[in-house]
């Protein structure tokens, strides 16, 4: 772990106090609420040298420490995507701080267009695998043996049965699929999610791909949520945007809610 992250987790716990984390959540383009519902503290990115600048409007660049239904969390209000800095390894150290902090989970959740037509927009979709169809890596550069991560099992059998059990408490349908990362910050062609949906992709979209290799990496557990907010290029007569997303993302993200609440609940 770089001596920065753990400068910066020093400088947090002044802030946020000694508490190890537990949970680690990472928020999605209009996934924002959550982050206020945590009773705690917010940090600006700005605040935390070296945190990505994470400036995709519908994010809020705040890390978020305190109580969530008993759970100690951090709150990663905003993400930095692969397209905002030509960066992969950009989550990288935000997540050695989580680490450094103490917490061994991690649950991402984006906003992702579907390629199946039973999960539709507002729906969720669990990650139970991804597909790197941008060929980047974060780890590209990393000198050290460990750089050779396995990623069978990647998205975390006991923590997406878990996710599954939180949301069926719920009455949370919660399908799972296979994600996508598509660089962006284009959007897909009609052909490319043909392709996609050919090699196994069940929905598609820029970002959590480095995130979950980077948290395995750093020997985190980790999955992911995707909120459905539309269906990918050329499956629908909708036209795909970031305004969009934004404005469908709180459909699914009520839904998000209940499902993680559930879960910290079922922890403590
Ligand atoms: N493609 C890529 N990213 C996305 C999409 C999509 O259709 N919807 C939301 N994020």
């Amino acid at each position: 772990m770089s001596k920065n992250a753990d400068d910066l987790a020093a400088l947090i716990r002044v802030r946020a106090g000694d508490a190890p984390v537990q949970m680690g959540l990472i928020l999605g383009s209009g996934l924002g609420h959550l982050a206020g519902a945590v009773d705690g503290i917010a940090i600006p990115y700005s605040d935390l040298p070296g945190f990505p600048h994470a400036g995709v409007s519908g994010h809020n660049p705040h890390l978020v420490i305190g109580d969530l239904e008993g759970v100690r969390v951090a709150v990663f209000g905003g993400r930095a995507h692969y397209y905002e800095s030509g960066n992969p390894a950009a989550m990288r150290l935000p997540l050695e701080v989580l680490r450094a902090l103490g917490a061994k989970t991690l649950i991402a959740t984006n906003a992702a267009g579907s390629l199946r037509p039973d999960i539709q927009p507002g729906d969720l979709m669990l990650l139970s695998d991804h597909i790197n169809f941008s060929g980047l890596n974060p780890l590209i550069g990393e000198k050290t043996d460990a750089r050779f991560v396995p990623m069978k099992d990647a998205h975390d059998p006991d923590l997406r049965a878990a996710l599954k059990a939180a949301a069926a408490t719920q009455g949370v349908p919660l399908p799972e699929g296979v994600y996508a990362w598509y660089s962006g910050p284009s959007f897909e062609t009609p052909a490319e999610i043909r392709a996609i949906k050919i090699l196994g992709g069940d929905a598609v979209g820029m970002s959590t791909v480095p995130e979950v290799i980077l948290a395995r990496f750093l020997g985190l557990k980790v999955t992911a949520i995707s909120t459905i907010t539309n269906m990918a290029a050329g499956l629908s007569d909708e036209n795909i945007s970031h305004e969009h997303t934004k404005a469908m993302a709180p459909v699914g993200a009520a839904k998000l809610e209940l499902t993680l609440r559930a879960l910290l609940r079922s922890m403590t």
